[in-house]
């Protein structure tokens, strides 16, 4: 345990939380050279000042070194890392397979634009992912760098097939900060706050979590998906007719709004209206997708064909890659030139990705994730069965995995009797989350919700698990004892 004091720096930031100097480690350094000395560091952090006050951030200081499912800032402090970077690194930091391999492929060749050839990692690639498409028919690929780029992609190609303009998205998605995806994210104001106007055309139904239809988290399940399902169908009949609309884009794992898995009968049910209307259905797996979920893709869960398949963060470990995936029969009918990007499909990050699909493989990822899912879940069960009035409710899937706190104010509270408690802390997430990070553990909340998240890395080891579980109970406990 690294118990962290805070310190004060003459450097103005944003910051979420307050920061913090850790005694110096007492374990194992992570044994590589780091960037900066400790004097090189605090002299660099003045530069801090220089970078620009829209980016947030919960940890201060340098973070120098990653190894596995620790990282190491400048000032010593080795923290266990339940963020995985927000569902990036999914093998742990710096995995030796895929750091090797993308090392290899700097020494042979770094880019490769894609309108001017192929690279061997980019077609190696596609023969890996193949095999692990969710459904057969997904067998056109185009790389880009980001998620939201992924997203973009995914709407312009199902405007263009479809030549419809209209795209339904969900209550609580996020799918990234750039125009189009921004106008499809509903999870928070503050991504698209004060820039309207956003792309045009965008609908949205409120996704099966019983906050969206202001219920108690022990709604039926068959009663929350009838009621999205039912809005969904009144949004064709009152607002965008089927034949002006190209997709409905979801989350299989709501992730910024929430942490919550979409019910198969929901998904089923997209598919049916979407296969009715000849609406394209995307499935939106960038943060849900390569095992975070006890999977490959998250979608597997319902068994339900996407017409176009998003991925990014897990699929090249911190190399940044995304991929949209769909039928050679939707791809055919876009114009060579239409897709593209300067930095599409990197070669050093298509060779880390192809050892990301090897890794995986070699090292049973898929039963790791299952067997360390249940161990965190009997834990936040313990947890919720301990204090039920403070813990509403633990969801998620595989290491995707959210605990949900009740609170006496919020978005919710005027109208859901269940979270106005007045006896409970107030943002209790944020709180749980900070002292988390002053225990040695990195931890993030998520959704306008009292929602902290897990993100380990799929293959933590039991003890590492086991400990930040524990960290997150003392700090539950230590956050109800203040009040
Ligand atoms: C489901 C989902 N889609 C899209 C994005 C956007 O990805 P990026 O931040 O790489 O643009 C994210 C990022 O968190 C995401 O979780």
């Amino acid at each position: 345990m690294f118990l962290a004091r805070p310190i004060r720096l003459p450097l103005k930031t944003n910051v979420l939380f307050p920061l913090y100097s850790a005694q110096a480690s007492p374990s194992r350094s992570l044994g590589r050279k780091t960037m900066a000395t400790s004097s090189d560091s605090s002299s660099l952090l003045e530069y801090g000042r220089n970078v620009t006050n829209g980016l947030g951030r919960i940890t201060e200081g340098i973070l120098t070194s990653g190894n596995g499912s620790y990282v190491e800032y400048d000032d010593g402090r080795k923290m266990l890392d339940f963020t995985c970077g927000i569902g990036v690194t999914n093998l742990g930091h710096c995995h030796p397979k895929i750091s090797k391999a993308a090392a290899d492929q700097c020494m042979n060749v770094v880019h490769v634009q894609c309108s001017i050839a192929f690279h061997e990692p980019y077609l190696r690639l596609i023969k890996k992912l193949l095999p692990i498409m969710p459904d057969p028919s997904l067998d056109s690929f185009f790389f880009w760098n980001s998620g939201s780029e992924a997203v973009e992609a995914a709407l312009k190609l199902a405007r263009t097939v479809t030549g419809r303009q209209n795209i339904i998205s969900m209550q609580g998605a996020y799918h990234g900060r750039t125009f189009g995806a921004m106008a499809v994210t509903k999870s928070k104001t503050i991504y698209s706050k004060g820039v309207a106007p956003l792309m045009p055309g965008v609908f949205s139904i409120p996704f099966p979590f019983w906050h969206q239809l202001g219920q108690t988290p022990d709604l039926s399940e068959s009663a929350l998906v009838s009621q999205c399902l039912y809005q969904l169908d009144l949004l064709l009949a009152q607002q965008t007719a089927p034949s002006d609309t190209a997709a409905i884009i979801v989350e299989p794992v709501l992730g910024e709004g929430g942490y919550v898995a979409a019910p198969t009968a929901f998904l089923e049910g997209l598919r049916s209206v979407c296969d009715k209307h000849g609406i394209l259905l995307i499935v939106d797996e960038v943060q849900s997708g390569f095992c975070r979920t006890g999977k490959f893709f998250a979608i597997e869960y319902s068994g339900v064909r996407p017409d176009i398949l998003l991925m990014a963060k897990g699929l090249a470990n911190g190399f940044p890659l995304s991929a949209v995936v769909s039928r050679k029969e939707l791809t055919d009918k876009l114009a060579p030139g239409s897709m593209g990007g300067t930095y599409a499909g990197n070669a050093v990050s298509c060779a880390a990705a192809c050892a990301v699909v090897d890794a995986i493989h070699e090292e049973n990822i898929l039963p790791k994730v299952n067997e360390r899912s249940a161990e965190l879940f009997a834990s936040l069960n313990a947890l919720k069965a301990a204090r039920p009035s403070h813990v509403l409710d633990v969801r998620g899937r595989g290491l995707m995995v959210a605990v949900e706190f009740a609170t006496p104010a919020g978005p919710s509270a005027a109208h859901d009797s269940v979270t106005a408690r007045d006896a409970i802390p107030a943002q209790m997430a944020s709180r749980v989350a900070k002292k988390c990070i002053e225990r040695g553990m990195i931890i993030l909340t998520t959704s306008v919700y009292e929602v902290v998240r897990f993100i380990p890395p799929l293959n933590i080891s039991a003890a590492d698990l086991k400990k930040g579980a524990e960290i997150f109970h003392e700090a539950v406990e230590e956050v109800i004892r203040e009040g």
